[in-house]
């Protein structure tokens, strides 16, 4: 049966190309007087953002006609070089991998492409899309015009062009732009780095049009003349506010947003986003009506399967596998409300064609509570291990994913001692078997206390990597120890740091095999011989009479990867918000099929359970989101606070500088707010800087939120550190009922001299709760 459905698929892939309807070669496109240009007549893109390694290649046809349906007429999609690329030179381009497939499959359905290879994409997906290995060369400089970074680009680009040359518009295909680089203006101001990388993409694809994308605040910084310049921002903007610069500095070019967002992604142990289908929906009638070219990103985000999941920064917060992104399409391929809206919205901009049907949607199944059954406990399972004298990142242990156990011997503790470390990113430490704790990089912890312990007793450090980060300068992202390993030992009523040596390191590289090759047991017992729950694999088989899409229930896991008949499915973790995976149907056989959790922390519970409806919800931490724990406040010498500034900030978009009359030393800021321009008791902010003695913004690296009088947390994430996460479409709201003034409190981590703030209120029209009065005071101590 099997290998006839093989052969079935491979007649049909070769009779494919004969039937696919012609987009002849000679085509054009390209920018014309205010508008895009198809063969010289205006085009509108409505494109919808896809990425085709988050979808599985047996419903990729599928999602593509839900999103000609909708009534766009174009896919646009990143190229993930890390997926493509995962050793230096070793290249895979197919199956889930298969670009030109995908392309194809878009001119089969009458689509155009729009190709965004990178290198760095961003996109929540792992180190933005940078292959690790790149972090072999420890001082590499990514993403700017470092000899070896650009060399691997150039190889990169080669090998893509290679596979999807032939389909640029020009030759025939599907693809009408191509994307150079992605928002560099987020990350620095280098035009020598990005017209290197427009020389490569130009080189290797030869005559089609190329464009830039980047925030309507920074665009110009990396702009380069010969390249059509789009704009991103999310829904609820100011569309008008957001093009008004680009319109000033070129009256004539195209007006496009590359990527409207639909909505937002989530984190773990974070809520759950969503953003409102009417905002998106007036946001694209807005566009249309004005002949505004989009990308509604994401139209269907998909799944980060595996451990493909980025991470955000500053601070460190790791997304989650589902990157259902509150999308018209949910990440298993259902319509959602938004859809049906969206689609109506799309039927007035038809130019008098039909819109297409919508395609059969899968019908999700349940699956009965079973138990998994075997168990390879970690500690018993452990690979051989490599000594080293110092302690080192995985990377230099040539190991991209997955978890690191780093093991020495204790020197006698006879108080309590403290072990600080900088681990990336979910660390258990453990002396002689017994957990003392965890250090959750999260949420910033860097140490752990010891209990007394006896001379040379083991101490076990087990890191898991999560995503590399995927935002910002801080991609450059090692993992597990990075720096020293230091105890500090009372000798004699003196403390006395000691920098920890002589350890035995296993690695435990993400990869079926290494969990597969484990020795299994029944399981006995859910605790071990200390009474804690066990890390380990876990297995188990299912059966299934019809297979279909189903989400799997992992409320009583702790944290890991879950494989699924030998696919990689994705991260579980027991604070969510999502509590379930997405088990593709296709993937799922008919009859006995079997499942492996390495669960790092160990189940409550071996339970699992196919839900027909996803639980991405659901969150469940100890540590308040909310930053208001007033005892703060008294620990705040009110003699040490001096005033830096105070004013008001003008009304409108975009953002506004102040100057502090003096130089000052700081490292706690707070900014008082004492009323908002639209007088409605709400206080707002999207993003904030401070400058330093140049007058140039501080990095934000460290920061962290001391204090927040009120944080809305009520449908979305707007806590205070929203002001610090790099995104302007992101931002500190207060509650409803919480009447002025408004403070917020944050600590720089150290002390920096002080010349001036930076302010940045909603991207929306009114910018609903900007502030009008303020005062900004700072100290050095608390
Ligand atoms: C930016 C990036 C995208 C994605 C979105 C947020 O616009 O270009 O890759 O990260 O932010 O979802
Ligand atoms: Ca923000």
């Amino acid at each position: 049966m099997k290998r006839l459905t093989i052969l079935l698929g491979l007649v049909l892939m070769t009779i494919q190309p004969l039937t696919m309807n012609a987009q002849t070669s000679g085509n054009r496109f390209e920018a014309g007087k205010g508008t895009f240009l198809l063969n010289g007549e205006p085009f509108v893109v409505k494109a919808a953002e896809l990425h085709y390694p988050r979808i599985p290649r047996p419903y990729w046809d599928q999602r593509i006609k839900l999103c000609k349906a909708l009534g766009m007429n174009t896919v646009c999609l990143y190229v993930f070089w890390n997926a493509h690329e995962s050793q230096p030179g070793v290249f895979n381009f197919e199956g889930q991998n298969d670009l030109a497939a995908f392309c194809e499959l878009c001119k089969d359905n009458d689509m155009y492409v729009i190709l965004r290879p990178g290198p760095y994409v961003c996109a929540e997906w792992e180190m933005g899309g940078l292959p690790w290995w790149l972090l072999k060369k420890k001082d590499i400089r990514l993403r700017e015009d470092d000899p070896y970074f650009m060399e691997r680009v150039a190889i990169f680009e080669e090998a893509v062009a290679n596979q999807v040359k032939h389909l640029t518009i020009q030759n025939g295909g599907p693809i009408i732009m191509v994307q150079v680089e992605n928002e560099y203006g987020s990350y620095g101001i280098n035009k020598k780095y990005v017209s290197e990388v427009r020389d490569i993409v130009r080189k290797n694809f030869g005559e089609v049009t190329l464009f830039q994308c980047d925030w309507a605040s920074n665009f110009t910084n990396n702009g380069l003349g010969d390249l059509i310049w789009t704009m991103n921002f999310g829904t609820g903007a100011d569309i008008d506010q957001q093009f008004a610069k680009l319109k000033q500095l070129r009256p004539d070019s195209p007006l496009m947003c590359s990527e409207f967002w639909s909505g937002w992604f989530d984190k773990w142990g974070a809520n759950h986003e969503t953003r409102p289908a009417s905002d998106m929906i007036a946001g694209i009638d807005e566009m249309l009506s004005k002949g505004i070219s989009f990308s509604l990103y994401m139209t269907h985000g998909g799944t980060n399967w595996g451990h493909w999941a980025g991470a955000n920064s500053p601070g460190f917060a790791p997304d989650v596998t589902s990157y259902d992104y509150d999308a018209p399409i949910s990440e298993s391929g259902q319509t959602t409300p938004k859809y049906w809206e969206l689609r109506k919205t799309l039927a007035k901009y038809m130019d008098g064609k039909k819109q297409a049907k919508v395609p059969a949607l899968i019908k999700p199944i349940a699956i009965p509570a079973f138990r998994l059954t075997e168990v390879a406990p970690l500690f018993d399972n452990l690979p051989t291990p490599r000594h080293d004298n110092d302690i080192k990142t995985i990377e230099e242990y040539d190991q991209g994913f997955g978890s690191i156990l780093y093991r020495t011997s204790l020197p006698e503790l006879k108080t309590q001692s403290v072990l600080k470390m900088d681990a990336h990113d979910y660390t258990q430490v453990f002396v002689d078997g017994v957990l003392v704790g965890k250090i959750d990089r999260r949420l910033g912890e860097k140490e752990i206390t010891l209990p007394p312990c006896r001379k040379g007793a083991r101490l076990d450090i087990l890191v898991e990597a999560m995503g590399r980060i995927n935002f910002g300068r801080a991609i450059k992202d090692f993992k597990g120890i990075v720096g020293k390993v230091e105890l500090t030992i009372d000798v004699q009523g003196r403390p006395f740091v000691c920098d920890m040596k002589n350890w035995e390191v296993f690695n435990i590289e993400d990869r079926l095999e290494t969990y597969q090759n484990m020795n299994f047991q029944p399981i006995q017992s859910l605790t071990d011989k200390h009474g804690q729950r066990i890390p380990g694999v876990y297995r188990g088989t299912f059966k299934i009479g019809k297979p279909s899409d189903t989400f799997f229930n992992f409320e009583t896991w702790g944290k890991g990867l879950v494989y699924v008949n030998g696919h990689a499915m994705g991260r579980i973790w027991e604070i969510g918000p999502q509590q379930t995976l997405y088990i593709p149907g296709c993937w799922l056989k008919k009859g006995e099929n079997e499942i492996l959790v390495f669960d790092i922390v160990g189940p409550k519970d071996v339970t699992c359970e196919g839900l027909r409806e996803p639980l991405i919800d659901n969150l469940q931490i100890t540590k308040p989101l909310k930053h208001d724990d007033s005892s703060i406040l008294n620990k705040v010498d009110l003699s040490k606070v001096t005033l830096a500034s105070e004013g008001s900030f003008a009304p409108g978009n975009g953002w506004q500088e102040v100057k502090f009359n003096q130089p000052i030393k700081a490292r706690y800021v707070g900014l008082l707010a004492h009323n908002a321009q639209d007088e409605k008791g709400i206080a707002s902010i999207a993003e904030l800087y401070l400058l330093d003695e140049d007058g140039e913004r501080l990095s934000r690296e460290p920061w962290t939120v001391l204090y927040a009088d009120s944080e809305d947390t009520s449908s979305k994430n707007c806590t205070a550190d929203k002001v610090f996460d790099l995104q302007e479409s992101t931002y500190w709201k207060t509650e409803r009922h919480k009447p002025f003034p408004h403070y917020l409190i944050i600590d720089l981590g150290e002390v920096h001299t002080l010349t001036g703030a930076q302010y940045l209120p909603r991207m929306e029209s009114q910018t609903p709760g900007s502030i009008k009065d303020f005062q900004i005071l700072v100290s050095e101590e608390l």
